[in-house]
Formats: C-alpha cells, sequence, structure tokens
C-alpha cells in the first residue's frame, strides 16, 4: 500500500493530476527540461527516447498548466527512470513526491520490482528528493556523465524490504543525511 504523497511542509502543496505526455505538452516539457539541468537534452534525445517501445512519457498538471515530467523506461523486473524535472517554480510543493507515488504504483510484488535512477554526484538536492521517497544508493557509477565525467550513484526503490546501501563508502550524500 502506498501512502499518500505530501504535498510539502508549507501548505502550499499543488495537487496534481499525472497524465500519458502528448505532442502538445512538449514545450512546456523542454523549459522545464531547460531550467532544470546543466546539460539539458536536445529535443532529438526525447524524441529517440519516447519512440521506444518500452518509454514512457509523463506529465504533471495542475490546472491545466504543466508543472512537471517524467520519462521512464519498463521492463521486466524494473522501472528505469531516464529524465525526471519539475518546474523551478513549483519545486518544493509535492509534485516530485506525486510522480514518483505514480512510478511507485506501477510496481508488482513478485515482477516489477525496484524503480533505478541515476543521480549525478554533486545534485545534492535530487538526491534528497529521492532518499525522502524512500530510495537508497546501492552503486557508484565511476565518471559516469558524458559531459563532466562526474561519477553517479544509482538510487533505487526496493518494492519490499530496504536496500542495501554503498556499505563503507561515505560520500556528499551520506554525510548530508547524517547530519
Ligand atoms: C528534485 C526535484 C525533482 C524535486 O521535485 P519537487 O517537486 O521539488 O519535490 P517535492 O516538493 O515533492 O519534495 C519532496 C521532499 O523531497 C525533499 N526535497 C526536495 N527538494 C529538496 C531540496 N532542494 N533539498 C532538500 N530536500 C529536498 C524534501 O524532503 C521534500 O519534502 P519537504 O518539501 O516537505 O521538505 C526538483 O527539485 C527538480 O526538478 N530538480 C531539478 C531536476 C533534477 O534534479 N531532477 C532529478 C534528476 S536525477
Amino acid at each position: 500500500m502506498v501512502d499518500e504523497p505530501q504535498m510539502g511542509t508549507d501548505g502550499h502543496g499543488l495537487k496534481c493530476h499525472i497524465r500519458w505526455m502528448i505532442r502538445r505538452d512538449m514545450a512546456k516539457v523542454f523549459e522545464i527540461e531547460g531550467e532544470s539541468f546543466d546539460y539539458p537534452w536536445p529535443e532529438k534525445d526525447f524524441i529517440r527516447c519516447l519512440r521506444q517501445q518500452n518509454s514512457i512519457g509523463m506529465v504533471a498538471e495542475h490546472e491545466d498548466r504543466v508543472v512537471g515530467f517524467m520519462i521512464y523506461q519498463l521492463h521486466k523486473n524494473s522501472i528505469r527512470v531516464l529524465n525526471f524535472a519539475v518546474a523551478a517554480d513549483c519545486r518544493r510543493r509535492g509534485v516530485g513526491n506525486q510522480m514518483v507515488a505514480k512510478l511507485i504504483r506501477k510496481l508488482t510484488p513478485n515482477n516489477r520490482t525496484r524503480i533505478i535512477i541515476e543521480v549525478h554526484e554533486r545534485d545534492l538536492h535530487a538526491q534528497l528528493f529521492f532518499r525522502s521517497n524512500g530510495f537508497r544508493a546501492v552503486s557508484v557509477l565511476s565518471e559516469y556523465c558524458e559531459n563532466t565525467w562526474e561519477d553517479a550513484y544509482l538510487m533505487e526503490y526496493p518494492f519490499a524490504g530496504p536496500a542495501a546501501g554503498v556499505s563503507g563508502r561515505s560520500n556528499s550524500l551520506s554525510q548530508e543525511v547524517q547530519r
């Protein structure tokens, strides 16, 4: 059973409708992508990715405005999140929580049992966000990022039971979490 997602601590949560991404959403999706990442995906990467049979794009809509989006792939045993962002002026209002809750509802106990996402080492905010949603860093991907050669963490949400952490390693995430 998945808990209702929290809407943020300040009482200004945005209740969203999470639905399939359609062509008409793309301008807003590109805008959110551009304001969210140092190396945003070019349009051709969105198109190439969304053309794959197992790739799904979804948007979070609040009062007819697209305020977030995610792109993920369905695999036999897992869901792999490829892109995930919330509009800069709508963050910390529970939009991301609602998108993660949507993904969690797609897990099944005996088949598709985990959600994975690669998070850049310096994206501490994203690490804290996914951690607050029950994800754990399970491995380090060395020089993962093609533009900066920075490392990334593979973060995993397990359907049941805690995932093993990155034993014996100390990183910016674990240090922050211990504070
Ligand atoms: C990471 C991101 C998706 C979070 O979305 P969001 O809608 O702001 O997240 P929520 O409001 O649902 O936050 C839920 C909880 O996550 C944690 N969290 C979210 N953003 C955080 C931040 N900047 N710093 C610390 N904790 C954070 C908090 O515990 C928060 O609960 P609280 O607001 O009650 O304290 C958003 O900041 C974003 O789009 N960032 C840029 C793109 C990005 O990094 N995407 C992830 C790629 S791996």
